[in-house]
């Protein structure tokens, strides 16, 4: 099963999927799971050449291409905007917002690059500057793992405690449907 596909509701079983998600949770628990992306980025720079690479640089490029964007645009375009509209006036959210896109837009960059270094382990293709590519996913790694300690511990507290229930609800069903699940 690929990466994305965890996200996608299961057919045929005749279950019945929420028309909207906890977003603030659902924004939490992916965390959770980039927390496994940086420690299985780690693992791969500290043996390029380890049994298991192969599938660790498959399982790390299918979320780099999958999964991470969506939730890119979960918060970017889905969270951000609902905040902004709510507290326009607020330098605090203004702060915070900007911050948030500049971060994923550095981090997108960084990703790209990563990218074509796992997509060459992934099928066990020599890497053309090995150090180069290890302190890349070093940085990258560095990087989310700040990113995520700072959205967990202020921006989805923050978010939390200006957006009004209706707010929640709307995005909530907005990330349904950008993740399919109705
Ligand atoms: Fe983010
Ligand atoms: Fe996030």
């Amino acid at each position: 099963m690929q990466t994305s596909d965890r996200l996608r509701p299961l057919t045929g079983t005749g279950q019945k999927w929420p028309r909207r998600l906890l977003p603030l949770e659902t924004l939490n628990y992916e965390h959770l799971r980039q927390k496994c992306l940086c420690n299985l980025l780690g693992r791969i720079v500290d043996d390029l050449y380890a049994s298991d690479t192969i599938k660790s640089a498959a399982w790390a490029l299918d979320y780099l291409e999958n999964v991470l964007p969506l939730h890119v645009s979960d918060e970017t375009e889905d969270l951000v905007p609902r905040l902004l509209e709510h507290d326009a006036a607020d330098e605090a959210v203004g702060k915070a917002c900007r911050a948030l896109v500049h971060e994923h837009e550095s981090d997108g960059l960084l990703a790209a690059k990563i990218k074509v270094g796992l997509e060459l382990l992934s099928r066990a293709r020599p890497l053309p500057r090995p150090l180069d590519f290890i302190v890349d996913v070093l940085t990258f790694e560095e990087n989310l793992r700040r990113h995520v300690a700072w959205e967990n511990a202020e921006f989805l507290p923050l978010a939390r405690h200006r957006l009004a229930s209706e707010d929640l609800s709307s995005l909530g069903s907005a990330m349904a449907r950008r993740h399919g699940l109705f």
